[in-house]
């Protein structure tokens, strides 16, 4: 089985006005909620590709039942750690006459350090299960920065393959675990490495540090140039066709969700890349937070090129 693991999940709100007006009542035109989060949207994307995967994470409150009721209505299985504090609402206002988003960002509910405890029990009843952890997106309030080194340190030498996606100290710390994959895109490769270039020989050298360092294999992610994969014996460059960019949201986690899933079915580093560039490029073609569409991804696969570097 695949778990995902988003720990500052949230409920989404999309409010739709015509236009805003000060110190008077502004009608809501379309209203819609959506549970949101970076490895609830792996989950997603396996679904979609026709796999299985469990979702765990921190919920609380009634927006944290009403995120698990609309995933359970999806068909996403998921197994949260329920908390004390209230699953955090992000507003997305769109403002329909002057085409402008607002993003209004709630930093999460604290977490105690017995609701943290309570995640790592489920964690290590998860191992007999499992084959796949994918960690992924930022911490509430509360949650050490260590945390992703600690579940990957937990689940070492269980044979789990954990795959990590994150920034920062979440990314640095949880490198030094040395997880089985990383997906940083080509910022947060360059904050983590240092590196200032993006020369394909000066990137490739810095991923064949972190592969010595133990990470098995190094997903660096390049928006419309694809993704450079490197592992210990070999490196490649996977190229998606030009496409017109509806909205890049979900594209990583697309990316990440691919790869996990060409890799669960057996499917060599090869055609795992393929399959991850073209889950990404799939996911841009669709608007707002929408993800990637199946037949999107299989048309898309067709038309990407991997190139051994
Ligand atoms: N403009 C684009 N055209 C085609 N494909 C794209 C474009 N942007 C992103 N992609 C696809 O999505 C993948 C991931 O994109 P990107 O490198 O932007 O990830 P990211 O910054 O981690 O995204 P996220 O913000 O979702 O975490 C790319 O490897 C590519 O396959
Ligand atoms: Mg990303």
């Amino acid at each position: 089985m695949i778990y995902t693991v988003t720990l500052n999940p949230a409920l989404d709100r999309t409010i739709e006005v015509e236009g805003l007006v000060k110190d008077d009542a502004n009608r809501i035109l379309q209203e819609a909620r959506y549970a949101g989060g970076k490895g609830i949207d792996v989950s997603r994307v396996i679904k979609e590709l026709g796999g299985e995967s469990i979702a765990l994470g921190f919920i609380g409150g009634y927006d944290g039942l009403e995120l698990e009721g609309r995933l359970i209505n999806e068909g996403v299985l998921c197994d949260f750690t329920r908390i004390g504090g209230e699953t955090r609402t992000n507003i997305i206002l769109n403002n329909r006459r002057e085409k402008v988003q607002i993003m209004l960002n709630a930093a999460g509910p604290e977490i105690t350090p017995t609701e943290i405890g309570l995640f790592f029990q489920k964690l290590s009843s998860i191992l007999p299960n499992a084959e796949f952890v994918v960690v992924s997106g930022s911490v509430p309030p509360g949650v050490n920065h260590n945390i992703y080194a600690q579940i990957i340190t937990t689940l070492k030498g269980t044979g789990i393959r954990v795959a990590l996606d994150a920034d920062r100290e979440l990314l640095r710390q949880g490198c030094k675990a040395t997880p089985f994959i990383i997906k940083p895109n080509i910022h947060e490769f360059q904050r983590l490495t240092g590196l200032r270039s993006q020369r394909v020989k000066d990137m490739l050298k810095q991923a064949r540090h972190l592969v010595e360092e133990g990470i098995k294999i190094v997903l660096i992610s390049m928006g419309a140039k694809g993704i450079m994969g490197v592992r210990e014996e070999v490196a490649y460059w996977a190229v998606p066709p030009q496409v017109e960019v509806v909205s890049p949201v979900g594209a990583g986690d697309s990316t990440i969700a691919g790869f996990i899933y060409a890799l669960s079915r057996g499917m060599d580093f090869k055609e795992s890349l393929t399959l991850a560039v073209a889950a990404g490029t799939a996911a841009v073609l669709t608007p707002g937070t929408e993800l990637c569409k199946r037949e999107d991804i299989e048309r898309i696969k067709g038309q990407s090129r991997v190139e051994k570097l």
